[in-house]
């Protein structure tokens, strides 16, 4: 795991751009997972800037999103695919039809699930998977207590997660956030060949300290990544402030990175 300690989330979120148009640029074919939430905006912010500079096109990419909320129509103004349409995918020039994202309404769960799997398998896998991480650990929707080799299935959030949601989303009404979602399971976002995770802000602090410095355990599912040999974390000096080697962290991520 290398752990890069940027100054500000903006910085973080440039580095973290930086690294997947890199990648893009050098396999235009690349097969992108994605994420929604607050964290990854600055970032997608970035991708979308270096597209319209022409420095990189994401016209032949594919992208596979990490969940979706039970019950929610892709047109639904608070669903993943939404935020993915509004956030990202409008602002570059990836085909739409390249673009997947779980069905929240699928009628047959388990197989949406399935099918999803199998469709990513085609692709060759994905090479880069971003996360955020939740303030409980989680990544993508897999609460503690999930198993770490967990595959994509319809899985049901937390109270803390329903609560962190609603104070970003669903105008801040609990009763609306779904309780159920489909997710990508920690097993199959750690067969990514890279993943760059993002957490900003001292409410990401504790979450992070599992991830990185816990042990390995179905109550942080972060932690699973440990396990992962190309994960990249890109944070902030808030999120970072409860690591204990944060220091020498920050100095051989940024041998590493030529900073
Ligand atoms: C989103 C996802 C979640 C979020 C996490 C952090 O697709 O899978 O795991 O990454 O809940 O959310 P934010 O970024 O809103 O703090």
């Amino acid at each position: 795991m290398e752990v890069v300690i940027c100054k500000t989330k903006e910085e973080a979120s440039a580095l973290a751009a930086k690294m997947i148009n890199e990648a893009v640029k050098k396999n235009p074919k690349t097969v992108l997972g994605l994420a929604t939430g607050s964290t990854p905006v600055l970032m997608y912010n970035e991708m979308a800037k270096a597209v319209k500079a022409k420095k990189v096109s994401y016209k032949e990419v594919k992208s596979w999103n990490l969940d979706e909320y039970v019950g929610l129509a892709p047109t639904h103004d608070q669903s993943y695919r939404y935020f993915m349409n509004e956030n990202l995918f409008k602002k570059i020039d990836i085909k739409l039809s390249n673009t997947h994202v779980l069905n929240g309404l699928a009628k047959n769960p388990e197989k949406e699930c399935k099918a999803y799997e199998a469709q990513i398998k085609k692709a060759g896998g994905i090479d880069i998977q971003v996360l955020g991480i939740g303030s409980d650990g989680h990544i993508a929707f897999n609460e503690p207590g999930t198993s770490l080799s967990s595959r994509t299935s319809v899985v049901y959030l937390t109270p803390s997660t329903i609560k962190d949601n609603a104070r970003l989303f669903f105008g801040g009404d609990m009763t609306k956030v779904p309780t159920q979602a489909l997710s990508m399971g920690v097993g199959t976002i750690c067969e990514a060949k890279k993943i760059i995770m993002l957490a900003f802000g001292k409410g990401k602090a504790d979450a992070l300290k599992g991830c990185v410095e816990g042990g390995m355990t179905q109550f942080c599912t972060a932690s699973a990544l440990q396990a992962h040999n190309d994960t990249w974390i890109f944070c902030d000096e808030e999120a970072a402030s409860k690591l204990k080697l944060k220091k020498y962290y920050a100095w051989r991520s940024a041998v590493k990175l030529g900073l």
